[in-house]
Parts: C-alpha cells; sequence; structure tokens
C-alpha cells in the first residue's frame, strides 16, 4: 500500500452511518451493511462487553480510521460505569474536512457529536482524558513497527482486509499482538479468514468462531491462555 494521502470517499451503509471507501484499494472502513451495526457487534458486543466486571481496561485499537469504535467504547463504558484506557494506532489518520462530515454523532443522538470531535481534535502522540474515565492516546505509527509487552486487556484488530493488506495478518503481527496481552485478555476481528485463524492460533491464542454482523457469516475471537 502507498504512503499518504489515500483518497477516500464518505458512503451511507445499510444502517445509515457512514463509512469511508478507498476507490485504489476497492475497500471500505466498515461493512457496507451497517457500519456502526458492524462495530458495535465485533468490537464491543463480543469484546468489551466480555470486560464489563474489570475496574480498569485496557484496550488497544489497531486502525484508528473514523474514530468510531473509540465513541462506540466512550458510549458503552458511559453507560456501564467503566473505566477505559484506550490506545489507538493510525498509519493514515482523517483530516478534518474527512472526520467533520462523518454523521456518527447524529446517528447515535446528537449528544454524542461533540465528544467524537473531541475525540478526533485531541492531539496525537499525548494521552488525552476525554472524560475522567476515559483516557485515549492516539499514535501515528506504523501497525508493523509497534512493540507493547503485557499492557492490553482487549485488541481492536481493524486493519483493512487480508486480501489488501496481507502482511497485516501474519504470525509475526499476531505474535507481537500476543506479546501485547495480558493472560486471560482477548483480540476481536471482523475477519474470519481461514489463514488468519491458522496464524492467531500458531501465534498461542486460543481462537473461537464466533456469529459475525448482518451480512457476514463469521468472526473471530482470540484469548491469550
Ligand atoms: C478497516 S479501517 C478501520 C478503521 C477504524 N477502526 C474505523 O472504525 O474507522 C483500517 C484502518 O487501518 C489503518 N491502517 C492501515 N494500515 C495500517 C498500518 N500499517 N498501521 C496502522 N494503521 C493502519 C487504515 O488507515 C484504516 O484507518
Amino acid at each position: 500500500m502507498k504512503n499518504q494521502p489515500l483518497q477516500r470517499q464518505i458512503v451511507i451503509t445499510g444502517d445509515g452511518s457512514h463509512t469511508l471507501y478507498i476507490p485504489d484499494l476497492g475497500e471500505h472502513y466498515h461493512s457496507i451493511h451497517g457500519a456502526i451495526q458492524e462495530s458495535e457487534h465485533v468490537f464491543i458486543q463480543t469484546g468489551l462487553a466480555l470486560l464489563k466486571e474489570k475496574k480498569t481496561i485496557r484496550i488497544l485499537e489497531i486502525g484508528y480510521g473514523t474514530g468510531l469504535n473509540a465513541l462506540l467504547t466512550l458510549k458503552y463504558a458511559a453507560k456501564n460505569y467503566l473505566s477505559i484506557e484506550y490506545t489507538t494506532i493510525e498509519k493514515y489518520p482523517l483530516q478534518p474536512n474527512e472526520y467533520n462530515l462523518l454523521n456518527y454523532g447524529r446517528v447515535l443522538g446528537n449528544e454524542w457529536e461533540k465528544p467524537f470531535l473531541t475525540l478526533h481534535e485531541c492531539p496525537w502522540e499525548l494521552k488525552n482524558e476525554i472524560t475522567p474515565h476515559f483516557k485515549l492516546t492516539k499514535l501515528t505509527v506504523d501497525l508493523v513497527s509497534i512493540d507493547f509487552e503485557d499492557c492490553f486487556d482487549l485488541i481492536f484488530f481493524d486493519a483493512f482486509g487480508p486480501d489488501i493488506q496481507p502482511d497485516l495478518w501474519t504470525e509475526p503481527v499476531f505474535q507481537t499482538m500476543y506479546q501485547a496481552i495480558n493472560i486471560g485478555g482477548i483480540l476481536v476481528t471482523y475477519s474470519a479468514k481461514g489463514q488468519v485463524r491458522r496464524n492467531l492460533i500458531a501465534s498461542g491464542f486460543y481462537v473461537e468462531r464466533l456469529a459475525g454482523p448482518p451480512g457476514k457469516r463469521e468472526m473471530l475471537r482470540a484469548t491469550k491462555p
């Protein structure tokens, strides 16, 4: 994949929420059946909801993109009185003229419009206190160069698909994810591709195939035993 800038177009998905489309790659940021619906199912209900008994949950997201997963996490955390430390990495950050047009705040209820902009406008490379219970660190780094150790309870693995970016779904990358996660921690991803599942297993994870969001039969959840 080439370096900046990626040409992106805004598209409406099946649940009325936006996603982005990259014509050069023929790739969308989310399912066209529903962006919010997909993120809510894969990352919140199949990932975060499992950890809601923990006092503080440390999350690593691979691919910040539109900020939708961070916004849904902020919303879920507020409703369930969770304390979240959210670290996200992104190689191709959105520009203000892109994130300002996204409709997630409006679709989720007007009170989420301002928090959505705060998530985008807060500085990169710093820990930002978005609320007393939600801290956000956005890092402009490449997935292949990160090196965390035993830091996270949950990983949202949300890179572009394995057919578009096969180098990000390899055994060495999943070994880095395995190292970054605490024992008992989990990684969730929308992909259920056989090779992805085999690479996760080879990296030491226990892997479950679970029901996917509407329009997609399966997804994967990997646990560090
Ligand atoms: C499927 S999109 C999802 C993004 C985001 N989670 C969302 O909900 O909008 C994949 C994201 O991974 C980012 N990405 C692609 N290659 C990357 C890399 N090597 N390192 C870090 N991020 C990368 C893309 O720029 C894009 O934002």
